[in-house]
């Protein structure tokens, strides 16, 4: 029987249909790297996921019957894969089932930091909330704002198609023009400095790269306004958060609200304790219906690759 490895853990959705089709090796949500390796060992099959570095490390543990590393995100920065590629390993990704949630999440972090929601949380549970204050807590309304969209792919669109029905000037900034969106959205494109100087709302929705790291940092920040607000779901690699922290302790930021970090579960001290920041704990594609269908989806791709057939969502 072929064994299958999941790095830490497969929904039930996904669990379920290869049950008895494979001998399933579960590493569990705490899994070290040495238990990942452990598990991997002999699998022809990985399921990994964001948090999981699929390296040669990993691929020299895992030994040669390894064919598939089968990514339970729509992002695989955290997967090598030339070094797959040069393996002969086929990698797939989980894309489009969890547009909307992603998308959705970043609207909910532009309206919480948009409004000091954390804050005023906050000081409401340590009893430090007085009762109205016409001069607190006065944040920026998205009605009439300039929305800037960083990369107007699959989750940007959508988040852009949410923004509609706001009343916003909608920029973006991305590789290429894309026409039909910019029609539907009623989008300009401008490039990356004018966004941010015109932009009082930047939300980044670009994947990880050489080219993303520290896209934005002080150099960026200190084009932005100092009431705007900057949203970050796409990958913590994009931000350098030491500058966002420092501009937002200084004034020089309006608000943050995050849900990806640099060197996750870590989060740095001071974007802890840094002012108007909405702080999530990874959890853009987390509602029941993304998830569910993320585990199906990478259970389809490891069926086929048993199977010997070519995995739907293929990324080499
Ligand atoms: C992804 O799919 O890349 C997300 O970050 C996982 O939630």
């Amino acid at each position: 029987m072929s064994v299958v490895a999941i790095a830490r853990v497969l929904l039930p959705a996904g669990l379920e249909p290869i049950r008895d089709l494979a001998k399933i090796r579960i590493g569990g949500v705490d899994a070290t790297p040495d238990r990942v390796r452990e598990i991997t060992a002999g699998a022809e099959a990985l399921v990994a996921d964001p948090t999981v570095g699929v390296d040669a490390e990993l691929l020299d543990a895992a030994g040669p019957g390894l064919r598939l590393v089968a990514n339970f995100a729509v992002g695989y920065d955290n997967v090598d894969l030339e070094e797959c590629r040069r393996r002969g390993i086929v990698v797939t990704n989980t894309p489009d089932v969890l547009t909307n949630a992603t998308a959705e999440l970043a609207l909910t972090l532009t309206l919480a930091a948009a409004r000091f929601l954390s804050e005023g949380e906050r000081d409401l549970r340590a009893g430090r909330w007085q009762g109205l204050e016409p001069g607190a807590y006065r944040g920026l309304e998205l009605s009439g704002a300039t929305v800037g969209v960083v990369g107007l792919g699959r989750i940007g669109g959508r988040y852009a198609e949410l923004l509609a029905g706001f009343g916003v000037e909608l920029l973006y900034a991305a590789r290429s023009p894309k026409p039909e969106a910019e029609a539907r959205l009623a989008a300009s494109r401008v490039e990356l400095e004018e966004l941010l100087r015109r932009s009082d709302v930047v939300s980044l929705h670009a994947p990880a790269s050489p080219e993303t790291h520290h896209l934005i940092d002080a150099e960026a920040l200190r084009l932005m306004e100092e009431q705007a607000v900057l949203v970050n779901t796409a990958r913590g690699s994009l931000v350098d958060l030491a500058a966002v922290a420092a501009a937002l302790r200084e004034g020089r930021l309006g608000a943050v609200g995050l849900d990806v970090y640099e060197d996750e579960p870590r989060i740095p001290a001071e974007i802890l304790e840094a002012p108007h920041a909405v702080l999530a704990p990874h959890i853009g594609s987390a509602t029941i219906k993304a998830r569910d269908a993320m585990a199906r989806m990478v259970t389809d791709s490891v069926i086929a690759v048993l199977d010997g057939c070519e995995p739907p969502n293929r990324v080499v």
